[in-house]
């Protein structure tokens, strides 16, 4: 369960199901997070349950350590008895970001957004925006009936949505579309970054996202989520 879940963005989590065999894996699942109180809750968590109990779906679960498995680039595993996926590594929002590849579907959470809103930022540690070109124009390789369900979205003047087909975001997507340059999409991505704030829950994210979902061990009680302060005057300090 990774953290977070703003109320400016649509963040999506995924059920994914064998209709044969009713087993389900859920994907991205997240907790919410409100930064004033420092509650923790699972109200998006809920509705997945309610769904997969509504549904009657059995839920593989194997989680036992923060990371059951390691993946390679291209390694499958499976998703149900008869359903298998494939990781792609797709870097460049961060070093280790992956899809999922399921027959034509791809998850691809922050590796590309919706065509009109075109891709993430590059800039969070690791994250590279030469290597986010590369994930890209890697996606928009693939068939073009192949299709990309996002992890974010956040429109202005249309309702959220979670997936394009690659055509579409060949002819589409706004920032890596066919006919971006690598040099141009560099040059844009890493404008834009520099003058983007960090985003408000970027650092309960990272302590909770670094462990798999799980929260930091509680001390005197409760459990902390730090904020690293930067002084911008050393006299502060004094
Ligand atoms: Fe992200």
């Amino acid at each position: 369960m990774r953290l977070l879940r703003s109320s400016t963005c649509a963040v999506r989590q995924y059920i994914f199901v064998d209709l044969d065999t009713r087993e389900a894996d859920v994907i991205d699942p997240v907790l919410d997070y409100k930064t004033a109180s420092g509650t923790l809750s699972t109200i998006a968590a809920d509705i997945l349950l309610k769904f997969v109990k509504e549904k009657e779906l059995n839920v593989p679960m194997d989680f036992v350590k923060s990371f059951d498995i390691f993946l390679k680039d291209e390694e499958e595993f499976s998703l149900s008895s008869n359903i298998t996926g494939k990781v792609i590594h797709l870097p460049g929002h961060t070093p280790d970001h992956t899809g999922y590849m399921v027959g034509k579907a791809i998850f691809t959470w922050d590796s590309i957004f919706m065509p009109d809103l075109g891709s993430a930022r590059a800039d969070f540690p690791g994250g590279d925006a030469k290597d986010l070109f590369a994930s890209i124009t890697r996606l928009l390789s693939l068939p073009q009936d192949y299709q990309l369900f996002v992890g974010h979205d956040y429109p202005v003047g249309r309702q959220h949505d979670c997936m394009a087909t690659v055509g579409v975001h060949q002819t589409k997507n706004k920032h890596g579309g066919f006919g971006t340059t690598e040099s141009q999409f560099i040059q844009f991505r890493e404008a834009r970054d520099k003058v983007s704030g960090a985003p408000r829950l970027l650092q309960p994210s990272l302590q909770v996202n670094i462990r798999a979902g799980k929260l930091p061990p509680a001390s005197n009680g409760r459990v902390w989520l730090k904020t690293p302060t930067k002084l911008t005057n050393p006299n502060i300090a004094l």
